[in-house]
């Protein structure tokens, strides 16, 4: 095959024959022209087609050829300005690998359609250009998000997704029969990293985690990724800076990356040019205040109850004050998990950050220092009513050389939408899972 390339880096064939393998993606017919577009998983580059310059059979083959049929396409590169991509291709021959049939047309048309027709239909959904171009956003999420332990001295260790009891509170679980035991899909690998922590000291978990979440929500998946560190000796403020730090690496690199995937996608680069560290750090006290004076001017609807969690109007008011992430610190530890270091200058809030992203979009990162007690743990698995034998081993960490330690979890789906700027998590994930979808 002639000069094999990919519609990405095509830009250095300029003035060359080249063969290209994909898909059509559309057609434009106009007299005697023909304007193809290729896809071929890299980007999309439009082709033309005058019916005097190629063979009459290729001519009438794409004249008539339907939307995603598979095609192995040789033509020269010409620049164009005006192109996309700043390039076309003036196509020579097309080989149709399979034609799609007349009767049964690609029903994933250009013009829209509703959301539930596109999630039934997104194994073919996913060849669009912009479902592409935020698939490719997502693998350097992935990527710079572990990039970013692999060199600063974290050893990855993965934790088990088949587990014995919950991690995150127990009316999310995923309950399945494990050879006539109760076992349950994992919500989070931190019970685990943390005894890889007090082993290895700097540690990280990257893995699918679940939760049985009721809310149907723009933010919530059954089925969802979170990378989570885990440090010995480290205590919070160490784990803000962490955090912080963590968050800048990963959108600069999809900055340096991505700019023709976010304008695919349609994103205000702007709005994560400013994502750099050091971020605003403010108390839950803080927050509160900050809530109550919005609500006293008007601002906000509902008032918030000092003592409870915020809701997600709250989250969206509170992060709408900045330019970049808020790390929110020192919650009532009545509304968060079991295993939080209580702060030893005011023992009802617990030493946990949660990190809001701006415009909007909520909680991308929580996170805390560990109970290192073994007494203060122990009472805390009871009163929680969870099962002390499930977590014997657990305890054990405080038993054998307990340290202060600390750590996070980011749920990669919800980064992607922040940093892509999208409405809903379910475009966030090749294969989305909620509440009532599980098909395909
Ligand atoms: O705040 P969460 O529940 O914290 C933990 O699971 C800790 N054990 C992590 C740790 O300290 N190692 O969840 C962490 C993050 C959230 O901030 C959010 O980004 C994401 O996981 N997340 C979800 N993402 C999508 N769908 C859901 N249902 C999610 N639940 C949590
Ligand atoms: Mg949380």
């Amino acid at each position: 095959m002639s000069n094999l390339t990919t519609i990405a880096t095509i830009g250095s064939h300029e003035g060359q024959t080249i063969t290209l393998r994909g898909w059509l993606y559309n057609l434009r017919a106009s007299g005697k022209l023909l304007f193809p577009i290729f896809r071929d998983g890299s980007g999309t580059i439009q082709g033309i087609v005058p019916k005097a310059a190629v063979p009459e059979e290729v001519f009438e083959t794409l004249k008539s050829l339907t939307l995603e049929s598979s095609v192995i396409v040789t033509g020269k590169v010409r620049a164009d300005s005006r192109a996309p991509s700043g390039y076309e291709i003036d196509v020579e021959n097309v080989e149709v690998i399979q034609r799609v049939a007349d009767e049964t047309p690609f029903p994933i048309q250009l013009k829209e359609a509703g959301v539930d027709f596109l999630m039934e239909h997104r194994h073919l959904w996913i060849r669009t250009p912009r479902q592409s171009a935020i698939l490719r956003v997502r693998a350097t999420i992935m990527r710079a998000a572990a990039e970013y332990f692999d060199t600063n001295g974290f050893t990855r260790t993965d934790p088990p997704i088949l587990t014995p009891a919950a991690c995150e509170g127990t009316s999310e679980l995923f309950e399945m029969d494990y050879f006539d035991e109760k076992a349950y899909l994992t919500q989070s690998g931190q019970l685990y990293i943390e005894s890889t922590a007090l082993a290895l000291g700097k540690v990280y978990s990257f893995g699918p985690t679940f939760r049985a979440e009721k809310s149907k929500t723009r933010r919530h998946l059954t089925e969802f990724w979170m990378i989570e560190p885990e440090v010995a000796f480290c205590e919070l403020p160490e784990l803000m800076e962490l955090a912080e730090n963590f968050i800048s690496h990963i959108v600069q690199t999809v900055l340096k990356h991505h700019q023709a995937d976010l304008k695919v996608i349609g994103r205000d680069v702007t709005k994560l040019e400013t994502i750099q560290a050091p971020f605003p750090k403010i108390s839950y006290d803080e927050a509160h205040q900050m809530l109550e004076d919005a609500f006293e001017k008007g601002l906000i609807e509902n008032r918030h109850t000092y003592g409870d969690d915020f809701g997600s109007p709250d989250e969206t008011y509170i992060s709408n004050q900045y330019d970049r992430p808020v790390m929110v610190h020192r919650y009532p530890a009545a509304v968060k998990a079991f295993y939080m270091q209580p702060d030893a200058e005011d023992p009802t809030k617990a030493l946990c950050v949660d990190v809001l992203a701006p415009e909007g979009y909520g909680e991308i990162i929580g996170g805390s220092q560990r109970v290192d007690s073994y007494n203060l743990l122990r009472q805390r698995i009871l009163d929680h009513n969870l099962p002390l034998e499930a977590f014997e081993w657990y305890l054990d960490l405080r038993r054998y050389g307990s340290v202060p330690h600390s750590g996070f979890g980011m749920g990669i789906e919800r980064a992607v939408a922040w940093i892509c700027g999208l409405d809903h998590v379910r475009e966030t994930i090749p294969f989305a899972r909620t509440l009532n979808r599980i098909y395909p």
